[in-house]
């Protein structure tokens, strides 16, 4: 046996509900994969070969307590996905860089911690009718809020509490969202596995279906999402691409998840057993 941990949440001990198949998978391959919240100060990591990190669904919270402990992790054992694409995945500026690199993504202005924006300038020279104000470290659409140029004052009194601290990002709010929802692509070991189409993750954002379900690729959205990952420079042992109709019906990038999505691998058969090899093929010394 070998013996790994799969890192986690003090509210998922089990992982969530949705990827804790995995555990059995590996065990199959003579892996003994063990839940390991992040935030126990008292957990040892001696007995383990390698830590996934998987279900880390507040590291967002504290991104600083989050990056010293993956350093700590990496420096005593193996870590996936690896440090480095851990730290660029955290902050949603590699965007910026993708965008850079020639990958479509949806449009965003992007602004620094302590500037001071006048809102109903800057989405109404963009022609933005309708906008998302989000922090550019987040996940679970953490202090994700949605606005009217209507009701530009509550934005912008929302706006200027959250640029006291954090960098944000601000984006035309796109509809889509609330019909046909997002399109996330996952890869194990850089080889496409399924695709998932999931409702809005906003709370408040109205919906046309609830929740999220397989669906059968769709070829420029895979190929799209192919360039994605040829732009990561590394392969990962697992990447989410999430894609979006724009509100001038183009696809775009909305996120590329390295550090903690649901991979959603309990709606795609055989997408466990994938997750477990993808990860056993990481181990020195295990069956492959
Ligand atoms: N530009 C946007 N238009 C419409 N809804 C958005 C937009 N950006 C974010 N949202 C809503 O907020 C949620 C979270 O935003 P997202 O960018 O996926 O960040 P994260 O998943 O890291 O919190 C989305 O699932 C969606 O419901
Ligand atoms: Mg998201």
């Amino acid at each position: 046996m070998i013996d790994i941990a799969i890192a986690t949440c003090s509210y998922h001990p089990d992982l969530g509900p949705l990827d804790r198949g995995v555990i059995a998978e590996l065990a199959e391959l003579g892996i003994r994969a063990t839940p390991l919240i992040w935030t126990d100060a008292k957990a040892s990591l001696d007995p383990f070969a390698a830590v996934v990190v998987q279900s880390t669904w507040d590291s967002h919270l504290d991104p600083q307590a989050f990056v010293t402990w993956a350093r700590r992790v990496h420096a005593q054992t193996a870590l996936f996905n690896p440090l480095h694409l851990l730290e660029w995945n955290l902050n949603k500026r590699y965007l910026l860089e993708l965008e850079q690199q020639g990958i479509p993504i949806t449009p965003t202005l992007w602004v620094s911690a302590g500037s001071s924006v006048d809102l109903r300038n800057e989405v109404t020279a963009r022609g933005w009718t309708r906008f998302v104000i989000k922090p550019v470290v987040s996940a679970g659409a953490t202090e994700t809020h949605v606005f009217d140029v209507a009701g530009i004052e509550t934005a912008q009194a929302t706006f200027d509490r959250l640029v006291a601290r954090l960098d944000l990002m601000i984006q035309p709010y796109l509809l889509a969202f609330e019909t046909e929802g997002e399109r996330s692509y996952i890869f194990f070991d850089g080889v496409f596995s399924h695709a998932v189409r999931r409702p809005p993750t906003l709370k408040s954002a109205p919906r046309g279906f609830d929740q999220s379900h397989e669906m059968p690729p769709i070829e420029a959205e895979l190929q799209l999402s192919r360039q994605v990952l040829a732009k990561i420079g590394e392969t990962p042992v697992y990447a989410r691409v999430d894609l979006a109709t724009n509100n001038d019906g183009v696809v775009r990038l909305q996120e590329v998840e390295l550090v903690e999505p649901c991979l959603f691998t309990s709606l795609a058969p055989g997408a466990q057993q994938r997750y477990a090899r993808a990860i056993a093929r990481r181990l020195p010394n295990a069956p492959k």
